[in-house]
């Protein structure tokens, strides 16, 4: 999981950051959620759940200027696709979630999922490179 590869790259280099610099912050949360003793450090947890969600907002914010100064036309789409991702993870209780490691890996098997779905169809397609 988080492992960047090329089937990611949109070729634009700003915004291929963007998802590595996501890929690194969800990689080092799970590896911590992984190598976390029985006693979980909950401050830790939630500070980096929220540096992510703040990351992804402002990565999502650089694609959605993108597309329109572009006048992309699956704008709408694209951007209710990163509206819904946010309020999900938003309706997550973080401070039940990261008491608990399988609940923690759970909630990074969804993030990733979403992600890789997410730019291997939409952002590739903003880019032109699928479709
Ligand atoms: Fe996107």
């Amino acid at each position: 999981m988080f492992q960047w590869s090329k089937k990611y790259e949109t070729g634009s280099g700003f915004i291929d950051d963007n998802h590595k610099k996501l890929f690194e912050i969800g990689c080092d949360i799970l590896m911590r959620t992984q190598s976390a003793s029985n006693e979980i450090d909950t401050s830790y947890f939630n500070n980096a759940l929220k540096d992510f969600i703040t990351y992804a907002k402002f990565s999502f914010s650089i694609e959605e200027d993108y597309m329109s100064e572009i006048e992309y036309t699956g704008f709408v789409d694209h951007r209710r696709e990163h509206y819904f991702f946010i309020k999900r993870l938003c309706y997550y209780d973080f401070d039940e979630i990261i008491t608990n490691k399988e609940t923690l890996q759970r909630l990074f098997e969804f993030i990733y999922s979403w992600l890789d779905q997410h730019m291997i169809s939409e952002d590739l397609k903003l880019f032109s490179k699928q479709l």
